[in-house]
């Protein structure tokens, strides 16, 4: 969970970076995509925050840092796509791992994020055809 949180809280400098800073003809639709997926994965690194907390443990972060010098629409979207590919397979992975330990409830959030996540997959990819 403390990799997922990492990954998400790395996700949300790249979707705000990319919000603040999309140019070009694509910049409305653009703008507004970045913005609505940065508040949605801000949701989420809180609710596995919340969760590592549950679970007894503390939350640390190490730096955060955008591995990405994106200046493009593209390399936007495209860094954005890798992101939350990655966000899918973590979470993949995770949710097998709660199914062997019978964690009904991050079986429940990780399923919930798997969906959401592939959701956001196909439409980040679509915008890239
Ligand atoms: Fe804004």
């Amino acid at each position: 969970m403390k990799d997922l949180l990492q990954l998400l809280l790395e996700t949300e400098l790249l979707l705000r970076k990319s919000h603040w800073n999309i140019v070009g003809p694509r910049f409305e639709p653009l703008h507004g995509v970045f913005g609505g997926l940065y508040d949605k994965v801000a949701v989420d690194s809180d609710i596995v925050a919340e969760k590592i907390r549950q679970d007894g443990e503390k939350v640390t972060v190490t730096e955060v840092e955008c591995k990405y010098n994106v200046k493009t629409d593209n390399e936007m979207l495209s860094a954005t796509l890798a992101h939350f590919k990655e966000i899918q397979k973590e979470v993949n992975t995770l949710s097998k791992l709660a199914e062997r330990q019978g964690d009904y409830g991050a079986i429940d959030l990780l399923g919930k994020m798997s969906n959401e996540y592939s959701k956001d997959i196909w439409k980040l990819t679509s915008f890239l055809q």
